[in-house]
């Protein structure tokens, strides 16, 4: 699986980078707002310091404006992802982007037909967005799963990207359906090393080598 970082704050995406764990990063507007940064400046930085897809999104709502934010988006580096929203407009865009040999990442899936319609378009990715779906107490894990089969059942080869990841159990379920990428915040992808019995184990090992007397270096 791999592990997009859903952020566009650099030392965040710096720290798990050097650990090797990112295969990509995914912003959008609401996160570039966050970073307080310019949208061209920061997906320059990312993008030459990951070397895996960086999605960078579009604002504009109509299919001819969304093209043309999007081309000026894709000369930013050649690992970009033009990311569009799931409407006909950004189907529309993510058909001649991607036509163009452009990566695109159909995002705010909500529903498995939008999957499949961002599918035929074209898509590179598919962002269903697990957490805003169990917000409102409908299923998340069900559209990954209902994904995944539809893709599989026609050979799509449009990555799912599971998106809205709020937990480290979003993060398990995803891999356990077959995401074939999640994207999650830094601290998600961090609290997915911890375990109770990890720390307790390392206490007491701590606690009987101090009674050894020994030192290994
Ligand atoms: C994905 O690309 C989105 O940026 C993100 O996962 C949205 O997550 P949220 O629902 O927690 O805002």
């Amino acid at each position: 699986m791999k592990f997009f970082v859903d952020t566009a704050e650099v030392d965040q995406i710096a720290e798990l980078n050097d650990l090797g764990m990112v295969d990509g990063v995914t912003t959008n507007p609401s996160l570039i707002l966050k970073s307080g940064r310019d949208i061209l400046e920061v997906t320059k930085e990312i993008a030459e310091m990951v070397d895996g897809p960086v999605s960078a999104e579009v604002v504009a709502l109509e299919a001819d404006a969304m093209i043309e934010e999007g081309r000026k988006l894709a000369k930013i580096a050649d690992n970009i992802a033009v990311k569009v929203p799931l409407t006909w407009a950004g189907l529309k865009a993510c058909n001649v982007l991607s036509g163009e040999g452009n990566m695109v990442n159909v995002t705010l899936c909500f529903s498995a037909n939008q999957a499949l319609l961002a599918a035929k378009a074209g898509a590179t990715f598919i962002s269903p967005f697990i957490g805003r779906l169990d917000d409102i107490n409908l299923d998340g894990m069900e559209l990954i799963s209902d994904i995944r089969q539809i893709y599989d059942n026609y050979g799509y080869d449009t990555q799912i990207l599971a998106a809205s990841i709020r937990t480290v159990n979003h993060a398990y379920q995803a891999a356990m359906i077959g995401a074939d990428v999640m994207t999650a915040p830094p601290g998600v992808i961090k609290k997915m090393a911890e375990h109770p019995l990890t720390d307790a184990g390392l206490a007491t090992f701590m606690k009987d080598w101090a009674k050894t007397g020994q030192k290994i270096v």
